[in-house]
């Protein structure tokens, strides 16, 4: 895992969307993997303002979400469905049809991660996907415990989780239980991952990731087994990271 330091959310976000930016232009039909939650709003937004300025087009870029929650409809301001509209796709000249979140109407539609798996197959494989991490170590909503070799599934959130998100929600009840997320065997089968990370929040887990070994009740870990990883980490993300001895700053 190569890992770029930078000072604050902002640097972390340009940093994210040159790379994003790059991509686009090296391969105009690239196919993204597209995260959501507070950490890549920025990121995007330094999209949005480079496609108002240098018009970098969209016109070919394909995308998929890493998850949805079960039980919101699409026009529900809390499912990622909206949220990719409000924060990117809206602003920037990709055709809708271009862009794909997993979904599920409930949990017993269980081929729904099938059909993911095989949307993305068909579009060639991702070639760059963008990652948070959550405070517990998920990738995706690839909770603590989940098995690497988990293919896009109905995963149930774990309670850490629903109360993480609950910020988005008026009140805790309406914070849906289940989602359908990207496979961690999925996520690995990208070709280019980066992994956002940023806060004092994520200080202990970025930590964790870099003194632990590969196991899956850190799901984050298996990325160490990855040949094209980059960490973009504040520095309020690498706080603790930096003071620990024996980390790898020492
Ligand atoms: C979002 C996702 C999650 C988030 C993680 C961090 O699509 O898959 O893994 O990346 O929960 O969320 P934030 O960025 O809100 O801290």
């Amino acid at each position: 895992m190569k890992l770029i330091e930078v000072q604050s959310y902002d640097e972390m976000s340009k940093v994210a969307a040159e790379i994003m930016i790059e991509q686009i232009k090296t391969k105009p039909n690239s196919v993204l993997g597209l995260a959501t939650g507070g950490t890549p709003i920025g990121t995007y937004q330094n999209l949005i303002k480079d496609f108002t300025k240098n018009k970098t087009s969209y016109e070919k870029v394909m995308t998929v979400n890493l998850d949805e929650y079960i039980g919101l409809e699409k026009d529900n301001p809390q499912s990622y469905s909206y949220y990719m509209k409000e924060q990117l796709f809206n602003h920037i000249n990709i055709p809708e049809n271009q862009t794909y979140l997993p979904s599920a109407k409930s949990v017993e539609e269980e081929e729904a991660g099938r059909n993911y798996e095989k949307l993305i197959d068909s579009l060639g494989g991702i070639d760059l996907q963008i990652l948070g991490i959550g405070e517990n170590g998920h990738i995706g909503f690839n909770e603590p415990g989940t098995s690497f070799s988990s293919p896009t599934s109905i995963v149930k959130l774990a309670e850490s989780t629903r109360e993480a998100n609950a910020r988005y929600f008026t009140k805790m009840e309406e914070v849906p239980t289940h989602a359908i997320s990207m496979g961690i065997s999925t996520i690995m089968k990208s070709r280019k991952i980066i992994l956002l990370v940023s806060g004092v929040k994520k200080a202990p887990i970025l930590n964790q990731l870099f003194h632990t070994d590969v196991k899956e009740d850190l799901p984050a870990s298996i990325l160490k087994k990855h040949p094209d990883v980059t960490i973009i980490a504040d520095q309020e993300a690498l706080s603790i990271l930096k003071e620990s001895k024996g980390s790898v700053y020492s």
